[in-house]
Parts: C-alpha cells; structure tokens; sequence
C-alpha cells in the first residue's frame, strides 16, 4: 500500500450533478497521488472538473463513487460529524469568492476558523495575529476587507485558511482577481509557507504564473485526468 508520504490518493472517482433534467459527469474516474509538502496544480478549462475535484478531497463534498485517502484515512467512510471535524483539523481552504466578512477586521476574519477549536480568546487573536504576519499583512490586521487591495485581501484568505495549521492546504484560482505582478508574490508566498511549514498545496488554476511554479501540474478535462507532469517521487519508490 501507500508509504506514508503519501498524503491524498484517489482511486477511481467519479462525481455527477443533476441538472433539471440532465445529468452532468463533473469527474468520471479520477485517480491520482499527491506526495505530502508537494506543491500541485489541476489544470483544466473552465467547467473541467477543478473545483469539484477540491471540494471531494476536502470533504465539502462527497464522491458518488471511488475512495478518497486522505493522511491515511479514507474519508467517504466518515459520517458528517467526523467529516466536518476532519475537515476542521486538516484542511485549509481558499475559495475562489474569499469569503471575507465585511464587518470584521482581517484579523478577525482570521480569528473566526479558531472559534471551533476550543482555544482562549487571547489564543485566538495570537494565532490570527501570527498567521497574518506570514502573508505579511501584520500592519494591517485591524483593517476591514474593503480598506485593502485584492491582493492584500486574498493573503487575508490565505490567513485566514492557515490559523488552523492544516497539513493541506486547498486553494481554487486564487490569482484569477490578481494582476501578473501580485500573482507571482502569491506563489512564492505559497512556496514560502510549503518550506516552512511542509504544508500540501493543491491549487486549481489555470493562469500559466501559477502552473510554472507548481512542482507536478494534473491537467484535466471534462472530468479525466490527461496528463500528471512533475512532482515528488514517492519516498518508497
Ligand atoms: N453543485 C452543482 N450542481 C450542478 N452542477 C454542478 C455543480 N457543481 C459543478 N457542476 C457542474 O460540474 C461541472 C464541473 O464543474 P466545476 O468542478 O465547477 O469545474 P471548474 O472548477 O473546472 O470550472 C460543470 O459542468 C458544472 O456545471
Ligand atoms: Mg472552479
């Protein structure tokens, strides 16, 4: 079986959505690997399968078919309950609408993932605090969303999926708002982070800065996987 550098594997997963009438095929048989601190990209014109693909390894959705082993579990055998808390513990994720609350300050935005995870309040605001001044947004923690960049506020986000430590870190197009320039700080912020921290990353994208700074690029289409370029060789291997 998988050594355990082996972080997310899935085998054979499919993934339909019903339409009115019709039935659309979001992902028909995906398998993959992806090595733990990996940084990968899933490429794939709009409508591929990307977000859907995201949402299934990080348990906001559910597979039809297939198994998704994620650290070793696999997670289609969780009931809600452990699914959320799995979700909770392990996983970071950046949606492609931020998400932030307008009426909160980035650090609170930050704060809020902590709230379930039983620390102090005092806890809370240090962790938040530290994870801003990773995306090096330290000085503008008391700002509100609409007081910074896009880009700024997307580093926000990115704290914001970070305060919890997750092993592995989601992020859907997270450059699609941002200009070339603010995209390349993004990714080496990410490559940052994935040295310091040994996090996962799995970005779905499909601007060209994003792809050339990915270790292993899954391009995929109509929902099959085409081609698996890069990425780490499994230490077992
Ligand atoms: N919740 C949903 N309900 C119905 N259809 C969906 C839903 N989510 C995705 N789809 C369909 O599944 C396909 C893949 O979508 P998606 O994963 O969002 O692709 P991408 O992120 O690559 O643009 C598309 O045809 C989309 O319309
Ligand atoms: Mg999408």
């Amino acid at each position: 079986m998988s050594s355990n550098d082996t972080v997310i594997i899935l085998k054979n997963v499919f993934k339909s959505y019903r339409q009115k009438s019709i039935v659309v095929h979001a992902l028909s048989g995906i398998s993959l690997e992806i090595y733990r601190g990996e940084i990968a990209c899933i490429v794939g014109p709009s409508g591929s399968g990307k977000t859907t693909l995201l949402n299934i390894v990080g348990g906001l959705d559910r597979a039809d078919s297939g198994r998704v082993i994620v650290d070793g579990v696999d997670i289609t055998e969780l009931d809600e309950g452990k699914l959320t808390e799995f979700r909770l513990r392990k996983i970071g994720f950046v949606f492609q609408a931020l998400n932030l609350i307008p009426i909160l300050t980035a650090v609170e935005n930050v704060e809020l993932p902590l709230a379930f995870m039983g620390l102090s309040k005092k806890e809370r605001r240090e962790r938040a605090l530290e994870a801003l001044e990773m995306v090096r947004l330290g000085d503008k923690a008391y700002r509100k969303p609409d007081e910074l960049s896009g880009g700024e506020q997307q580093r926000v986000a990115i704290a914001r999926a970070l305060v919890t430590r997750p092993s592995i870190v989601l992020m859907d197009e997270p450059t699609a708002h941002l200009d070339s320039e603010t995209g390349s700080e993004l990714m080496k912020l990410v490559k940052r982070l994935n040295s310091k921290l040994k996090q996962t990353f799995i970005i779905a994208t499909h601007d060209p800065i994003v792809v050339n700074s990915c270790e292993k690029v899954i391009r995929i289409r109509d929902g099959k996987i085409i081609s698996i370029e890069g990425g780490r060789k499994s230490l077992s291997s």
